[in-house]
């Protein structure tokens, strides 16, 4: 069974995604690891980010692994390193560029081959997985989002004010929502979670809930 969980930026898809894997003894692939991986391997070598070919021709070479909940980029694992700002300022470009977008599909098409998994990202339920039978679209206004960044960032030691997460944030929902393949979307056959009002604990509930149900509707039109 493929459980998809898609959404913006601070939705807090990542670690509910990992809660709900767990609970489920279901496999869990982080798809914005790799996009990550691949802009941290193109940063380190300096490539330059406004020219296309240079980073299609360098993107292209790098080696990726996602093993046990770890991205490794040519062998090292770089899972703590692919969370640094500079990355995730730079990641649009990367993340634009449509033959690396059709090799990390086929690549998270591969790891979900013949298992159980929750997968996450931005185009999972919409692009990659389009017959998965469960699509959750997590979602929460701006301003909650980036409230919740704020105090995720504070307790890693970092002090930003709300404006500056705002600033970011909005940069990365426009990038994310506006290119062409791939682009951050519900699915049309997804359910929708608003995640404002809800603590952490409610929005677990919430997506364990649906997939239960969804999990049932398959044990009835088994049996009948
Ligand atoms: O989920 P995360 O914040 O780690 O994703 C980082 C970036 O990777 C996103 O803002 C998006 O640009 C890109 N991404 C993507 N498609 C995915 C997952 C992530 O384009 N499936």
């Amino acid at each position: 069974m493929i459980v998809t969980i898609d959404g913006p930026a601070g939705a807090g898809k990542s670690s509910i995604a990992r809660q709900v894997a767990d609970r489920l003894a279901f496999d869990f692939l982080d798809t914005g690891a790799m996009y990550r991986a691949v802009t941290l391997g193109c940063l380190r070598a300096g490539v330059d980010f406004d020219d296309v070919d240079a980073l299609e021709q360098f993107a292209g070479c790098l080696e990726l692994r996602w093993d046990d909940q770890r991205i490794f980029l040519n062998g090292e694992d770089v899972s703590e390193e692919i969370r640094q700002p500079e990355v995730s300022a730079a990641i649009g470009r990367i993340a634009d560029l449509l033959p690396l977008r059709a090799r990390l599909s086929e690549m998270q098409r591969q790891v979900a081959e013949g298992r159980d998994i929750v997968t996450e990202g931005r185009d999972q339920g919409a692009e990659v997985f389009p017959h998965a039978e469960c699509k959750v679209f997590l979602t929460a206004s701006p301003q909650t989002r980036a409230r919740r960044r704020q105090l995720q960032l504070s307790e890693t030691g970092v002090d930003l004010s709300i404006d500056e997460i705002l600033d970011a944030q909005n940069r990365r929902d426009l990038e994310d929502t506006t290119r062409d393949v791939g682009r951050l979307r519900a699915a049309d056959d997804a359910i929708v979670v608003n995640t404002d009002c809800l603590s952490s604990d409610e929005v677990l509930q919430a997506v364990l809930e649906i997939i239960h149900g969804v999990l049932e509707s398959r044990t009835s039109k088994t049996a009948s």
